[in-house]
């Protein structure tokens, strides 16, 4: 989704903001663009598509400057074009970027419009930058007119401002969208995301809900959202800065793919000694909170949301906890009844997403026992504003498809599971250790999946024409399947429904025919005998099936149906184990159809707008 990047140096600061918006690029967008503050006047580029097209734009003479802001768009008011791409110019002297949505925009433009401003887009950024100018010309300062304006603003925001008339300063605000700022020497930078700013520090305030900065060569001064002056503390990143490399990848999905068995290993490692779950390392509270938790509620978006609906089963069978899994977007717009001492859980990988923020801010006004948020980014809003965390270990995720932070997100809730069993006296010695035994044969099995690599890319080969494909599990495995389907449809744009194999003659066995691949995970659980009549029900129809199953299974492949043998996954893992085959499956898909894989169309990494 859109991304920010802003620069006050003593040097020409284009190359910095380019290789900012180089490093956004996984954040999914459609077009980009740059301005520099010169002596005269702000100079800026724009265009619609990647950032290297913004860079053939500037080509031979890129505009220079020591104070410049970027940004790369992802359409939401107004359709990918350059005359909506920011920086948003101003009367020729306000040049402004903007994440998230303004959602008076309308009233404030016909005032706006009254006074005489134009309008060159379709943009409530345009709408904002110029009441930011009218503010300044009422008060002189840009800090203070940027202030004065977002603390009457209905929406999500994170901006930065430059005014031409005043070029020792950048202005930034935030609420509701993150906003950072890089600590230089003499130099100051600003960003939506560390990851754009890697390259030139590790050293980064997080800004707060409501903030407004003053960023100069030499300091920043910061006000909380009374206008009160505050200071914000300086964190080291411990992002490593070439982990946003493909490592000699074709792709960042397939190496994140690569990656999975040692991030779910880096997950659990200090989460779990040699066959015990460590409680505590959820947080100080936790060992005192668990033990009253008598149902749970999990809420988030996409991939996430998936990865919820996997621990449900795990929750209400290992645990005996009643559990509810709610899509965010819907939940924070129902009147949910809480139960007594119902555990509120969050599961982001970005822990930015619009949505599931807007629900954990519901939810901690509306009488749950407490929340627990599983994120993978450190920084994030979500760990900030959550009572427990538990955090993934994926490492910086660049391809817009989720893959290694929703098996180390399963991983975390697995475990959660069997602390949360433990504490309420459900879980024996011997089934902890079990498990965690099963949990630590996790990268081992994730290992021998990848090598049935070649067998998926032939099996992909299959797909390249198709335009439907059906995803069936049972049990844990259904959200799976759901997951395998969205994995297909993201990034080959071939339209993949999942579902649960017992529902296929309520419908979706209609659209059966020997044209329709029908993908089946079939570990060898106690729903076997079931899903293998589901099968039946495929192959009379003439249905193609590929059915991923464990050797024990007794799946054989024939006419119309192909086997492929997984290896052998205890239990407990096996939804992990599965996940990986139908990654790989679309990712090959994708490559085959020549689609743009890590940034597929309309799509965005981190979703900061409704
Ligand atoms: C976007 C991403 C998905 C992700 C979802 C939720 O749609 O493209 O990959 O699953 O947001 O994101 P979150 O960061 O909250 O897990």
């Amino acid at each position: 989704m859109c991304g920010i990047v802003g620069a006050i140096a003593e040097r020409d600061v284009t190359p910095i903001l380019i290789e900012g918006l180089r490093r956004l690029e996984y954040r999914g967008y459609d077009s980009a663009g740059v301005a520099l503050v010169g002596d005269q006047a702000i100079d800026r580029v724009r265009c619609v598509g990647k950032v290297q097209a913004l860079v053939d734009r500037m080509g031979e003479a890129p505009p220079r400057g020591p104070l410049g802001i970027a940004h790369t768009r992802w359409a939401t008011h107004g359709v990918p074009a350059e005359h909506n791409a920011h920086p948003m110019v101003s009367q020729g002297r306000l040049a402004l970027v903007h994440n998230g949505i303004i959602e008076d925009h309308e009233a404030l433009k016909a005032e706006l419009a009254a006074e005489g401003y134009r309008f060159d887009s379709e943009t409530d950024t345009e709408v904002l930058s110029h009441a930011i100018h009218r503010a300044l010309l009422a008060k002189g300062d840009l800090f203070d007119a940027v202030e004065s304006v977002v603390h009457g603003l209905d929406g999500a925001y994170a901006i930065a401002a430059v005014d031409q008339a005043q070029r020792d300063a950048l202005v930034v605000a935030r609420r509701g969208t993150p906003l950072v700022i890089g600590i230089g020497i003499g130099e100051h930078f600003v960003a939506s995301d560390v990851a754009a700013l890697l390259a030139v520090t590790r050293r980064f305030i997080f800004l707060e809900e409501g903030d407004v900065a003053r960023v100069t060569r030499s300091g920043v001064e910061i006000r909380d959202l009374h206008g009160e002056p505050v200071t914000r503390s300086v964190t080291e990143s411990a992002l490593d800065p070439d982990a946003t490399s493909k490592a000699g990848y074709r792709h960042y999905m397939q190496k994140e793919i690569f990656e999975q068995p040692r991030v779910v290993t880096d997950t659990w490692h200090g989460l779990v000694s040699e066959s015990r779950v460590l409680t505590a390392a959820m947080g100080p509270d936790a060992e005192a909170i668990l033990p009253g938790v008598r149902s749970v509620t999990i809420v988030a978006c996409g991939t996430s949301f998936h990865a919820g609906l996997v621990a449900r089963y795990w929750i209400e069978a290992i645990a005996g906890v009643p559990c509810n899994v709610e899509l965010a977007s819907e939940y924070r717009y129902r009147k949910p009844v809480v139960a007594d001492d119902t555990l509120f859980v969050t599961i982001s990988q970005s822990g930015e997403t619009l949505d599931t923020l807007a629900a954990l801010r519901f939810a901690r006004q509306a009488g749950y026992l407490a929340t627990l948020g599983i994120v993978n980014v450190p920084e994030s809003s979500m760990v900030r504003e959550t009572d427990l965390s538990l955090m993934t270990a994926a490492g910086p995720e660049i391809g817009v498809a989720s893959t290694k932070a929703f098996t180390t997100q399963l991983v975390a809730l697995l475990i959660f599971t069997l602390m949360l069993a433990k504490s309420r006296g459900r879980l024996t010695e011997e089934a902890e250790s079990t498990a965690v035994h099963q949990l630590r044969s996790l990268a081992a099995a994730i290992e021998n999946c990848l090598l049935i690599d070649d067998t998926l890319l032939a099996i992909a080969e299959r797909f390249a024409d198709k335009h439907h494909a059906l995803f069936l599990g049972r049990g844990v495995m259904f959200p799976i399947a759901l997951e395998g389907a969205l994995k297909l449809k993201e990034i080959s744009y071939i339209h993949a429904e999942g579902y649960a194999a017992g529902e296929l003659k309520h419908g979706p066995l209609a659209l059966v025919d020997e044209d329709m691949p029908v993908i089946a995970v079939a570990p060898n659980d106690e729903l076997l005998g079931k899903l293998k009549s589901n099968l039946q029900e495929v192959r009379a129809r003439g249905g193609q099936l590929i059915v991923f199953a464990d050797k024990q299974a007794g799946f054989e492949s024939e006419d119309g149906v192909t086997v492929v043998d997984m290896p052998h996954a205890d239990d407990l893992i096996a939804p992990i184990v599965y996940t990986v085959p139908l990654q790989l499956l679309s990712y090959h898909v994708a490559v085959l159809r020549g689609t743009d894989v890590d940034q597929p169309r309309n799509l965005a990494k981190s979703v900061t707008v409704e």
